[in-house]
């Protein structure tokens, strides 16, 4: 892997006993690219992603795809394909690098070879509406130890059934909890999350390594802080959510990522215990919502240095 090439989208020819398809190291990242009234592309942190790929690559025992690879290679392809990042409002453009191992070979081992390819998508708006979600007893998602920072294929793979069974109970997603005692929260779906208790925003820590380190997390804590609130990283257990609700200070719960931005949930279910939300009556999650957008869409100076201009 030595040199960019940009090539139209195509099917690719590869042997049945490719790596990746069997043992599977594949990783990816989500990112965005948007315009701003003037029609100046931005990327939204791209460097972030890059970190997290590399992070993802370290993991799986891949190799880590050099800056100017990653880097140039994703701004010559969105700078040729810009005309694609529609104008309208909430649109925008999806880059999704990704890396898999290809050596032709029935065998568990690390890979020789990795293919690191780069497509893009024009993606319109995302109408969430708000969310119902229970606690994950039975299924894990990540445990300490494992692979749940990385954003490798299989993290996918593995969350597909119990996603399907949620919907199959009338719910949108799961929230995930630790391995151990299904106590302590991870993420919602393909999300982080973030609780509005009083006027702190508590959102769980990192150094477990069960949780993807979300660039819209990241952004969110940043941003909280902006309008005032104490964000707090650590350990929250669904007990002291419940607790926080009996006692009327859990005034709202959101996920956070780069497909939806913010995402509210306005039902949250543990045994038979449900807390519901009046969304319509929220002032945070859709004012971080809306100063995300405004830094995305240029419409508000780009205090921080997200926006890497193409
Ligand atoms: C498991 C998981 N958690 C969290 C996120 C949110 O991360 P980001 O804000 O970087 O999109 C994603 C999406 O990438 C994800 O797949």
């Amino acid at each position: 892997m030595d040199h960019i090439e940009i090539k139209p989208y195509q099917p690719l020819l590869l042997e049945p006993s490719l790596a990746a398809l069997h043992y599977g190291q594949a990783i990816f990242e989500g990112i965005k690219a948007y315009k701003d009234s003037d029609g100046n592309a931005f990327i939204f942190r791209p460097y972030d992603n890059f970190r997290r790929f590399n992070n993802s690559a370290e993991r799986m025992s891949m190799p880590v795809v050099p800056e100017e690879i990653f880097m140039e290679g994703m701004k010559m392809l969105v700078d040729l394909d810009k005309n694609w990042i529609p104008n309208s409002p909430d649109h925008s453009l999806y880059i999704r690098p990704f890396m898999f191992s290809s050596d032709p070979v029935i065998g568990v081992k690390p890979s020789d070879s990795y293919k690191f390819m780069i497509i893009l998508s024009p993606t319109g708006p995302y109408y969430s509406t708000p969310m119902k979600i229970y606690v994950e007893e039975k299924y894990t998602r990540a445990a300490p130890g494992g692979v749940g920072f990385s954003k490798n294929a299989g993290n996918y793979g593995a969350s597909m059934l119990p996603t399907v069974l949620a919907k199959k109970a009338g719910y949108d997603q799961v929230l995930w909890t630790d391995a151990f005692e299904h106590k302590y929260v991870q993420e919602v779906g393909t999300m982080n999350i973030f609780f509005i208790i009083g006027n702190t925003a508590v959102t769980p820590s990192l150094e477990e390594g069960t949780i993807l380190e979300g660039v819209t997390r990241d952004s969110a804590i940043t941003v909280l802080r902006d309008m005032g609130l104490n964000v707090e990283e650590r350990k929250i257990s669904v007990d002291d959510l419940m607790d926080a609700h009996r006692a009327g200070l859990l005034y709202e719960v959101f996920g956070t990522g780069t497909a939806a931005t913010i995402s509210l949930i306005k039902e949250l279910k543990y045994k038979d215990y449900v807390m519901q939300f009046d969304t319509e009556n929220w002032r945070i999650a859709p004012e971080l919502k809306k100063r995300l957008n405004d830094i995305r869409y240029g419409k508000t100076p780009d205090v921080h240095g997200w926006m890497y201009r193409i």
